[in-house]
């Protein structure tokens, strides 16, 4: 079972960094930014997402990995369609989300279009921050579900 413990491992660490960066940025850079504390605004979205960006992608893959390793070894396949284990299909939906997002909306220029849409500049960083918040509380309640339901307290 060395394996599994692994794996685990390697999916946790992946959450806690994709999910822990998506938190700084909603509860911190966001904030400063719509609050304009932080000079010019765009050059330092570009530069937070230009680092963020390929550190996301990495950990998203990783998590999806592992996530995929664990339920073959573990032989979760038909605990999907079992209510109590909502947190299981929830992580698997988060996670194609989030793979459309970084691989296909992203870097077809698609997701920037979308945010820039009307509006001035700061509902556009109001609306940015909104996203990242909803982004951030499904994750929260994803990790939460998870934790409590394979620990049995589901
Ligand atoms: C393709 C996507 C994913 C798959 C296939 C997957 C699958 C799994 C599996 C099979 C486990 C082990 C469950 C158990 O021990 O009973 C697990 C654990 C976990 N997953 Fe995922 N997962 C995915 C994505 C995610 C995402 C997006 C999150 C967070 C938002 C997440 C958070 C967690 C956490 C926190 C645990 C540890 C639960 C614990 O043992 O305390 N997973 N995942």
């Amino acid at each position: 079972m060395a394996d599994v413990a692994v794996a685990l491992v390697v999916h946790v660490l992946s959450v806690v960094w994709w999910i822990g960066s998506l938190a700084f940025i909603t509860a911190v850079f966001l904030p400063l930014l719509r609050k304009a504390q932080l000079g010019d605004e765009q050059a330092a979205f570009h530069a937070i997402e230009n680092r963020f960006e390929p550190q996301a992608r990495i950990a998203v893959v990783l998590v999806g990995l592992s996530g995929i390793y664990l339920l073959f070894r573990l032989n979760l396949w038909s605990v999907f369609l079992q209510a109590r284990f909502w947190w299981l299909d929830a992580m698997a939906l988060y996670w194609l989300l989030f793979m459309l997002l970084l691989f296909v909306l992203g870097p077809t220029g698609v997701l920037r279009h979308v945010m820039r849409r009307g509006g001035d500049e700061m509902a556009r960083w109001r609306r940015m921050q909104r996203v990242h918040l909803v982004l951030l509380v499904i994750a929260l309640v994803i990790i939460a579900g998870a934790v409590s339901g394979s620990h049995g307290f589901g």
